[in-house]
């Protein structure tokens, strides 16, 4: 039999790989992979879903209205420079599609969020990585990689998979740099999580008054709607007319634009989710610390760790140890960081089982 090709490119690409939700067995297991929020769904969010049952036969609103003004309210941004997405990985995948010719090319630091390299690839495009320095964005080499054929400049801040972050005169410095006819997109799934930083901004601030700055955020983290898939972007109003153009117009739905309504207005699970991110990665990267690990400064609910050369057990082994466990955490070799593994922030419990499967791992590697 033969079968009908894609198009040139798509076989090239390496598809998106979850952190694992099972145990190598299939069982369930204690998910610390994908750097969702430990505490759950907001209890606002969750009874405003519950209301939805009753509307399931309804298109939702294909514009998100009340989501809408809500966000703009409390963001102070304009309604219609606010694109949503099914996730923030959508308004990524809109703005390949939108901005990327074949042979086009998008720039991104070394660890760049695989997302969007997928984006990139599927449009056509070519994704140049960019060096960083001490697993941060450098902005220089981001600088130095634009060519005529770049498109799009990808940075997320604070980023995945390092955690780590960088101040806002960087951000600025990177903008006021890049040529006004390239896009720079500022990835904020975990801005929240970083606002205790006194340099740190979320680049909303810079975006409501450039023609070329779009800043994404997502309800999926902090907020605790992964499940529900629901993202924005806020862009300039001429990307904002580009992407509407091409938008599924039901690619956000009736209960996700509802719960994500009411968690935005939960500001006490807010307030709680942020602190328990902030005292967890402390006590977490000290933990690992005194185990001879090596973590990377985080600002954000998860901390990525280096086993170094000296560790009994090699990351690899641990990831497997601690799985057979039932405690999924994210090996980053299709990172290109082998000697490392990520682990989000969770209750005490689980990061107690955490360090005491890590201390067996020091002692006897396998
Ligand atoms: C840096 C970064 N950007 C974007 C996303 C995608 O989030 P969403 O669930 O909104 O698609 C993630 C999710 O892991 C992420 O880590």
């Amino acid at each position: 039999m033969t079968f009908p090709p894609p198009k040139p490119g798509i076989l090239g690409i390496s598809a998106y790989s979850p952190g694992r939700a099972t145990k190598p067995d299939g069982a369930k297991a204690i998910k610390l992979s994908a750097n969702e929020n430990a505490l759950g769904a907001s209890p606002l969010a969750q009874s405003a879903f519950l209301r939805c049952s009753a509307q399931l036969h309804l298109y939702p609103d294909s514009q998100a209205r009340a989501l809408r003004r809500a966000i703009a309210e409390k963001f102070e941004l304009e309604p219609e420079r606010i694109v949503f997405g099914c996730g923030s990985d959508e308004i990524f995948a809109l703005l390949a599609q939108a901005y990327l010719s074949p042979g086009d090319m998008i720039a991104q630091p070394e660890y760049g969020f695989a997302a969007w390299a997928i984006a990139a690839r599927a449009a056509g495009g070519d994704v140049k990585s960019t060096p960083e320095k001490n697993h941060t964005v450098d902005v220089d080499a981001l600088l130095a990689a634009v060519d005529a054929r770049t498109r799009i400049v990808f940075v997320a801040n604070p980023a995945n998979p390092t955690g780590t972050r960088l101040p806002f005169s960087e951000i600025r410095r990177l903008h006021a740099n890049l040529p006004s006819d390239i896009l720079l997109v500022l990835d904020g799934a975990y801005a929240e999580y970083a606002r205790g930083a006194s340099d740190y901004d979320d680049g909303l601030s810079l975006a409501r008054n450039a023609g070329n700055i779009i800043v994404t955020r997502t309800f999926s983290k902090l907020y605790g709607l992964a499940a529900l898939r629901i993202g924005w972007g806020y862009v300039p109003a001429p990307v904002a007319d580009a992407l509407e153009r091409i938008r599924p117009p039901f690619n956000t739905t009736r209960p996700a634009q509802a719960a994500a309504l009411a968690a935005l207005e939960d500001h006490d699970f807010v307030e709680r989710s942020i602190a328990f991110a902030e005292h967890g990665r402390e006590q977490l990267s000290a933990a690992l610390t005194a185990l001879g690990l090596e973590p990377i400064p985080s600002a954000t609910n998860f901390v990525t760790a280096r086993f170094p050369k000296g560790f009994p057990a090699s990351a690899a082994e641990a990831e497997q140890r601690l799985a057979s466990r039932g405690l999924l955490v994210r090996g980053l070799s299709n990172y290109g960081m082998p000697d490392f593994l990520r682990i989000t922030i969770g209750p005490d419990k689980h990061m107690r089982a955490v360090i005491s499967v890590l201390e067996e791992c020091a002692r006897s590697p396998r």
